[in-house]
């Protein structure tokens, strides 16, 4: 019997360790733990994806919280040390680019047992994002690299990865979007956002290059208020977005949108799938419009995801207030053609399981 750490932290790890573990599930001969770091901790940023997905309670919640990012990833690794030290695992999965995946990842390399990284090789170059940190250092470290895109393969064969260790087995996270998608109707949220299908606008916005910045988040808010005037815009909020509002006192200027609590998954999916267009600083919400075959218009210089670009309903339009108006227009006049890149098909997990069970069990 060989065993399994999953570690989750933040938000979007959940819905791609979900289909992970269930497709693991199918071995006999393997035992699954789940750690949750407490990266996140409030009701709906955390604990709602654990019963929407069916996950089971955590086995060790590390209940880290809220810190810098030195501080955070420290406090990661000492409780993630203990629980290794304790469980003796054969395997860690880590799943995204979270400081959590990060953390577990240095954790398990230094007690030399084998780590797999679920969505590894994605780069957007820029490392003033805290995320291009954690990529570089979790795919450094890993010994199993399961990439979503064949982009994946290509960044890491060029930083030296030996190709081995690389399964291209697509992307999990679409597991879970397809899963869902026949329970995501627009009358599930009725009753706190008034949307009408195909008529209004999805935003999320929470990078800190975004929203810590008054300037540049002033700018996005402008962009979003002339928006707002032709086509209605959800907003549901993050936490880190919610202070940054109040305290660069953008209220008044975001008053033409509507602006709601974090949504839990099959919620938000509602909102999403039943949408016109998508405005986004999100990794996860660049792939999931592309496979809904939503246009998506990233407020970002850069991104991890190219594949959405060549291949799906994305645009990366930058942060300045013109140019995602700019965006916003022609992409009414030019929508994107749809497609789905290869291996977003729904079976991603049991790709993985099946590359992971051959690497324990031979
Ligand atoms: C983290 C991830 C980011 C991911 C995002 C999804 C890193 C470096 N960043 O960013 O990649 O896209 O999660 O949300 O790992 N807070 C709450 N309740 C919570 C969690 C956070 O109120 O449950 C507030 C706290 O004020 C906290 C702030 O949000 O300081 C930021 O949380 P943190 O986990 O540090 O980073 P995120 O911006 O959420």
């Amino acid at each position: 019997m060989k065993t399994i750490l999953h570690v989750v932290g933040a938000r979007p790890n959940f819905m791609k360790v979900a289909p992970v573990m269930a497709a693991l599930a199918r071995f006999d001969d393997i035992r699954q733990l789940l750690v949750d770091t407490g990266q996140h901790y409030d009701e709906a940023m955390a604990g709602i994806f654990l019963k929407e997905f069916g996950l089971p309670a955590p086995d060790r919640s590390l209940g880290v919280g809220s810190a810098s990012h030195a501080v955070q990833t420290a406090r990661v690794m000492t409780a993630f040390e203990a629980v290794c030290l304790e469980l003796a695992p054969d395997l860690v999965i880590v799943v995204g680019d979270v400081n959590s995946t990060m953390a577990a990842t240095l954790v398990a390399a230094k007690l030399r047992i084998p780590v797999a990284h679920v969505e590894a090789g994605l780069r957007s170059r820029d490392r003033a994002m805290p995320e291009e940190i954690n990529r570089i250092v979790t795919d450094c470290l890993a010994d199993v690299l399961l990439t979503p895109s064949p982009d994946g393969r290509e960044n890491l064969i060029a930083e030296g990865v030996p190709a081995d260790r690389i399964h291209h087995v697509g992307n999990v996270m679409i597991d879970t979007l397809l899963r869902f998608l026949p329970a995501a109707t627009l009358d599930r949220i009725a009753d706190r956002v008034p949307s009408v299908r195909g008529r209004y606008a999805v935003l999320t916005l929470h990078r800190p290059s975004n929203v810590d910045e008054r300037a540049t988040f002033t700018g996005i808010a402008s962009a979003l208020a002339t928006i707002a005037r032709t086509m209605p815009i959800v907003f549901p909020v993050h936490p880190r977005t919610e202070s940054r509002i109040a305290e660069f006192g953008l209220t008044r200027a975001l008053d033409g949108v509507c602006l709601t609590p974090p949504l839990g998954y099959v919620d938000f999916l509602s909102l999403t799938s039943n949408a016109a267009l998508v405005l986004t600083d999100s990794g996860g919400l660049q792939e999931e419009s592309t496979a809904l075959g939503i246009p998506c218009l990233t407020l970002r210089e850069n991104t991890e995801r190219p594949i959405t670009v060549t291949q799906g309903t994305n645009r990366v339009v930058g942060t300045r207030c013109e140019d995602i108006v700019a965006a916003f227009h022609d992409v009414q006049r030019h929508p994107p053609a749809r497609r789905r890149p290869d291996l977003w098909d729904g079976r991603a997990g049991p790709r993985v399981a099946s590359v992971l069970h051959e690497f324990l069990c031979g």
